[in-house]
């Protein structure tokens, strides 16, 4: 999903009024947390830089409780630490994990984030470019990147999809987890065009957690989907209720009466992650 647009997201919607005693189980939060299209306003778009707000303004201002593709883009820069909480919890199904190759010599992965990933890539490649716009998430990948084994393998750069600082066929295999998607801004016809320049012939470009399958399926792309139920895992179930009062709004409810931290991806609303799309070049 670049998050933004897919898995779908709810938009904003409006404030709510305060949870009551009776229905709030042990241990959930005392108010609700504001939603991501209440989180921020115009008094938040100084944090771009003059090139992100180039691409993420170009009428040169926005609203972000109007537009939660920019809320979004506020969300990693302003609070990089609660996109991280979302993302731990939205692991990725096992067969995606199994699925990429585990002994290539060289991956470059785009919108990197804080890493779910990368993680994952560092025990797969001997040598992983990870490559992320945004500062703020850049320095927590860089942080999980040092405590871990085989982090050293791992190299992280700022870059967009749209002009990857990568060399033509610099990678055995090329990758996105829920960062693309066909809009320019997340990547689109450049964007892909990109990934496949940095790909070697023969090795292979994968959208993990794809949205608009058609898009890829007319671009030569094959559909993967792992079976079985998938929930978010959330830490507890004041982390379940936060979160849910955050990202899903529309959900929180529910979340709040299941009562638990684990909580069925469609219960959210969302696809869960547990799908992708690759293309193997020509050799
Ligand atoms: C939903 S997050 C996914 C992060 C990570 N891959 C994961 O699975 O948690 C989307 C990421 O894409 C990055 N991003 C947004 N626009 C981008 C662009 N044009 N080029 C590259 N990355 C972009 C964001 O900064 C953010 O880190």
């Amino acid at each position: 999903m670049a998050r933004p647009e897919a898995p779908a997201r709810e938009g904003p919607e409006p404030p709510k009024g305060p949870a009551t005693a009776d229905t709030r189980p042990r241990g959930a939060p005392a108010g609700p947390a504001l939603a991501l299209g209440r989180r921020y306003t115009t008094a938040d778009l100084g944090v771009f830089t003059t090139e992100e707000a180039s691409r993420f303004l170009p009428q040169g201002s926005g609203d972000p409780q109007n537009d939660l593709i920019l809320a979004w883009e506020l969300l990693y820069r302003l609070e990089p630490e609660l996109y991280d909480r979302l993302a731990g919890a939205e692991r990725l199904h096992p067969g995606i994990v199994g699925w990429l190759p585990c002994d290539v010599d060289r991956i470059a992965e785009v919108g990197a984030g804080t890493g779910r990933l990368t993680m994952e890539l560092i025990g797969r490649g001997q040598h992983v470019v990870a490559v992320e716009p945004a500062r703020p998430m850049r320095l927590i990948l860089e942080r999980k990147l040092a405590a871990a084994d085989h982090g050293h393998r791992a190299r992280v750069v700022h870059g967009f999809f749209d002009q990857l600082p990568l060399p033509d066929d610099s990678a055995d295999l090329v990758v996105a987890c829920s960062a693309f998607t066909p809009a320019a801004g997340h990547g689109g016809e450049t964007g892909l065009a990109e990934m496949e320049r940095v790909c070697r012939p023969g090795g292979c470009v994968a959208i993990l957690w794809p949205n608009h399958l058609g898009w890829l399926a007319a671009r030569g792309y094959t559909y993967v989907s792992f079976p079985g139920p998938m929930s978010v895992e959330f830490g507890s179930y004041a982390d379940a209720v936060e979160l849910a009062e955050v990202f899903f709004p529309r959900a929180a409810g529910e979340v709040r009466r299941l009562g638990r931290r684990m909580v069925p991806f469609e219960v959210l609303g969302i696809n869960p992650p547990r799908d992708l799309a690759f293309k193997v070049l020509a050799g």
